[in-house]
């Protein structure tokens, strides 16, 4: 511990953020100091000690985050330990599975609950505690606009689910058995006895589907401990972590190292490659482009694309065999970061207080047919591809690291979907005009469009192909896929359909020609013709006239930028407004 103030009350010229509203004896230190007394707090615990914030997660209704109560203990622990004041609060949380139209309409709301909170309380630090898909991107978005010294605890990965002798997964396999039980080749009894084996334990899904891919983009940008993301749920390692990040949070406070001297553009740089040699999750390329864009980091498709030979490493579902136990068992995050150490920026700053290159320095696979070594890769390119094209003018991304490589290279017949639900309604029909050369196209599934971008992108192959042995054929769509999808869908083109992108011209049997590893993504229609179609089509029509929804509407971003909304990224004409103001300030003090 580095110059911990030693709490003894008064506390003219501290450096601690928390101590313009508790070190005065002023009435504003008073009133700051009075109605926190309800806690039981004596006037040592609140001069002059660094104020930890824990921003949790934590909701009954985000199975994935429910653990996430005692992990704030384990944080808090720490925090005492290292001589601060630990304080819990609440911030939205928001469930992948339950959460209606879809979480992703949410997210850029829990961000800003998450900025606000931090940057309106006297904190010196915040610890972040996230774990199911959209919380942890929120956490660091909010935490990034804050800027006050930050760490992140993820949630880890559950136990693998078991099923009838074998390790299955809440990606590949979940989609696998509910493919069967739609071909009825599974009886739905049998389809609840996968339901009950599915989750066995807390933590998030335990494949490296989006859940572990930010957790995994947290670690590899530098905000966690070593093995902050895979470390299982249920490991008591995973709460040793949390009480080590408690401990090192009050350490950041004193030194006062930010996210900003942290999320540096090499700092994403090295998030991506990582996430590209894990096979992560698509969803993963939102989320960076948005956490970039709240700190005025200069990132965009072009840089997950200028990533494109980082190979893949980890052998993991849904793009390879094993799920996230074996994943820490192997080594975990620092030891794939030591296997592709050469493509990676090593003196980068992290939350450790160490370089980049001295946290995982000594690590290795422990396991190489998990994590693979890098003359030995699952597949020899990255497991995201960014596509563009007449289709996506400002681009598309495909997981070809879960896809069938025989269609990286396709030219076929559109067939085109105005709604999600005229999809759902046709696509078992056995009369559909469909072939396996066929290109499925689902318009109006973006972030206008959805709207929150919903994962339509995971268009079932229908059934009738399905029945034939069909595993995989191209789909199209604005819409996102689950983290855990497998096949070939191409997703987040941009501009959508809503905003008066081109597949919104698409219409059945036009052309589409997709190369994969060219990065390329064309409707061979002509540009007069496009533009004709598209200015016939009819405007469209918002989804919602109030309240969040009508705001996130009014001002988010596509895809290629983030999903964020225009006027929650990062300014240069912003005013500093990190400074307690309150009503009773101009009363009696100036500060
Ligand atoms: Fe929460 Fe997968 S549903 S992590």
């Amino acid at each position: 511990m580095t110059n911990l103030p030693n709490g003894n009350g008064r506390t003219p010229g501290s450096r601690l953020r928390s101590q313009r509203w508790f070190g005065g004896d002023d009435i504003n230190g008073f009133n700051h100091r009075a109605w926190l007394k309800p806690n039981g707090f004596s006037d040592e615990a609140l001069r002059d000690r660094p104020v930890i914030g824990i921003c949790n997660t934590w909701s009954e209704l985000v199975g994935c985050n429910i653990h996430l109560r005692g992990l704030a203990e384990a944080v808090k622990r720490g925090v005492l330990q290292a001589g601060g004041l630990p304080l819990e609060f609440p911030v939205l949380s928001l469930s992948e599975t339950l959460m209606k139209p879809n979480a992703m309409l949410y997210r850029n709301l829990a961000a800003m609950d998450v900025e606000s909170m931090i940057k309106s309380h006297p904190l010196d630090a915040v610890v972040l505690l996230s774990s199911c898909d959209k919380t942890t991107p929120a956490v660091l978005m909010g935490a990034a606009s804050a800027n006050i010294p930050t760490i992140l605890v993820t949630g880890g990965p559950q136990l693998a689910g078991h099923f009838r002798g074998a390790p299955v997964g809440s990606g590949t396999d979940f989609w696998h058995y509910s493919y069967e039980v739609r071909l009825g080749r599974m009886s739905i009894e049998e389809y609840r006895e996968f339901e009950e084996s599915l989750c066995r334990s807390v933590g998030h899904c335990m494949e490296m589907a989006t859940a572990m891919s930010m957790a995994v983009c947290g670690e590899a940008l530098g905000l966690t401990l070593p093995d902050g993301a895979s470390i299982p749920a249920v490991d008591s390692r995973r709460s040793v972590l949390a009480e080590r990040s408690g401990r090192r949070a009050v350490e950041l406070a004193v030194e006062g190292t930010r996210p900003s001297d942290i999320l540096t553009r090499e700092a994403f740089e090295n998030a991506i490659r990582v996430l590209m040699g894990v096979g992560g999750s698509t969803n993963a390329v939102v989320h960076l482009l948005a956490i970039a864009g709240r700190l005025g980091v200069d990132l965009s498709l072009a840089d997950f694309a200028a990533a494109s030979d980082i190979p893949v490493l980890a052998n993991l579902k849904p793009s390879g065999d094993h799920l996230l136990d074996s994943f820490f068992y192997a080594g975990g995050v620092p030891a794939l970061m030591a296997e592709m150490r050469e493509v990676l920026h090593l003196d980068l700053p992290t939350v450790t207080g160490k370089s980049v290159g001295e946290t995982i320095s000594g690590r290795s696979s422990d396991d190489t047919d998990v994590i693979r070594r890098i003359d030995d890769p699952v597949f020899p390119w990255s497991g995201i591809a960014v596509l563009r094209g007449s289709l996506a003018p400002d681009g598309a991304v495909v997981k070809r690291s879960a896809a069938s490589p025989a269609l990286f290279r396709h030219r076929g017949p559109a067939l085109a979907f105005e709604t999600v639900e005229d999809l759902a309604e046709q696509l078992d029909d056995p009369d559909l005009d469909v072939t396996p050369d066929s290109v499925i196209v689902l318009k109006n599934g973006g972030p206008v469009g959805g709207p929150g971008m919903p994962e339509w992108g995971h268009i079932p192959v229908p059934g009738k192909l399905r029945a034939a042995g069909v595993e995989d054929m191209v789909r199209v769509s604005d819409a996102r896929i689950s983290g855990g999808s497998h096949g070939l869908m191409i997703v987040h083109v941009a501009p959508e359909a809503a905003v008066g992108g081109p597949i919104g011209a698409v219409e059945t049997g036009d052309m589409i020609d997709v190369d994969v590893h060219a990065g390329r993504l064309e409707l061979e229609v002509e540009a007069r013709e496009i533009e004709r179609r598209l200015d016939a089509r009819p405007p469209h029509e918002p989804a919602y006239r109030r309240g969040w929804e009508a705001l996130y509407l009014q001002h988010v971003l596509q895809a290629d930028t983030g999903c964020d909304l225009d006027i929650l990224r990062a300014r240069d004409d912003e005013p500093p407004t990190d400074h307690p103001r309150g009503l009773l300030e101009g009363w009696v003090l100036g500060d």
